[in-house]
């Protein structure tokens, strides 16, 4: 499939780019601006090896996909989900958006309404896919770490959140799981602070989540 990362030159973007790239998957690392994404598509490619890894600014990338994926931090990615809603008319949009703050206490989540249905309103969609808000940027992105993570997944449009499980179905190490509809997301988006949470006071490193 032809996946752009919006914001895809950060933290998220990488591991995704990489790890979609080795199946096979087309991926377009968007940016604010055009020199960054392709600087950090051939940075990308130059790790993965022989994969399609293009960049080019968001607009373009949110044009040309089938999935975008918004890997931005969330104050700024319900804007550019706003300028970019022409581009990502129709599209399969899926948000990683986790709206956290982190105080003397620790880490809260800071929103009254998840980002992904925020997202969904802006956009005046039903094909918005909230998933991978557990999946830790470092360790995804490191292509020797071996992990065992599940990935909930929350949708309205149940085709649009099959072909989100069955990508994310295909990173070896990932299960992902239907948690049912967008209204489900901010149960989702709320296990954030408190991995974060647990990281704090454990003094451990980054976490993904499993159910058993
Ligand atoms: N980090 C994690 O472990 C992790 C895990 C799961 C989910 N998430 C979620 O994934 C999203 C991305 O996280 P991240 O850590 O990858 O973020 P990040 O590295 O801090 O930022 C990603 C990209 O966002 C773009 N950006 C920054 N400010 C912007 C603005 N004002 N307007 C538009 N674009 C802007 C930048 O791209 P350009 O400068 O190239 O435009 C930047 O490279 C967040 O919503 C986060 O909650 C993160």
């Amino acid at each position: 499939m032809r996946v752009a990362l919006l914001g895809g030159t950060g933290n998220l973007g990488k591991g995704l780019a990489l790890r979609l790239a080795i199946l096979g998957h087309e991926i377009v690392v968007g940016s604010r601006k055009e020199d960054k994404a392709k600087s950090k598509a051939e940075e990308y490619r130059k790790i993965a090896g022989n994969v399609r890894i293009t960049g080019m600014k968001n607009e373009d990338a949110a044009e040309s996909c089938e999935i975008a994926i918004l890997t931005i931090p969330w104050e700024h990615a319900i804007e550019t989900a706003r300028e970019l809603k022409h581009a990502l008319n129709d599209k399969i949009v899926v948000s990683p958006l986790v709206p956290v703050s982190k105080g003397e206490k620790g880490f809260t989540y800071n929103s009254d309404k998840s980002a992904a249905e925020m997202v969904a309103e802006v956009l005046e969609s039903d094909r918005v896919v909230s998933a991978l808000h557990t999946v830790p940027a470092s360790r995804f992105a490191n292509l020797d770490e071996r992990f065992d993570w599940d990935v909930p997944v929350c949708g309205d449009d149940e085709m649009s959140k099959r072909i989100v499980i069955e990508l994310i179905s295909e990173i070896e190490g990932l299960r992902p799981l239907d948690a049912g509809p967008l209204s489900n997301s901010k149960l989702v988006e709320s296990l954030t602070p408190l991995i974060l949470n647990i990281m704090r006071f454990n003094s451990m490193g980054e976490l993904g989540i499993k159910f058993l």
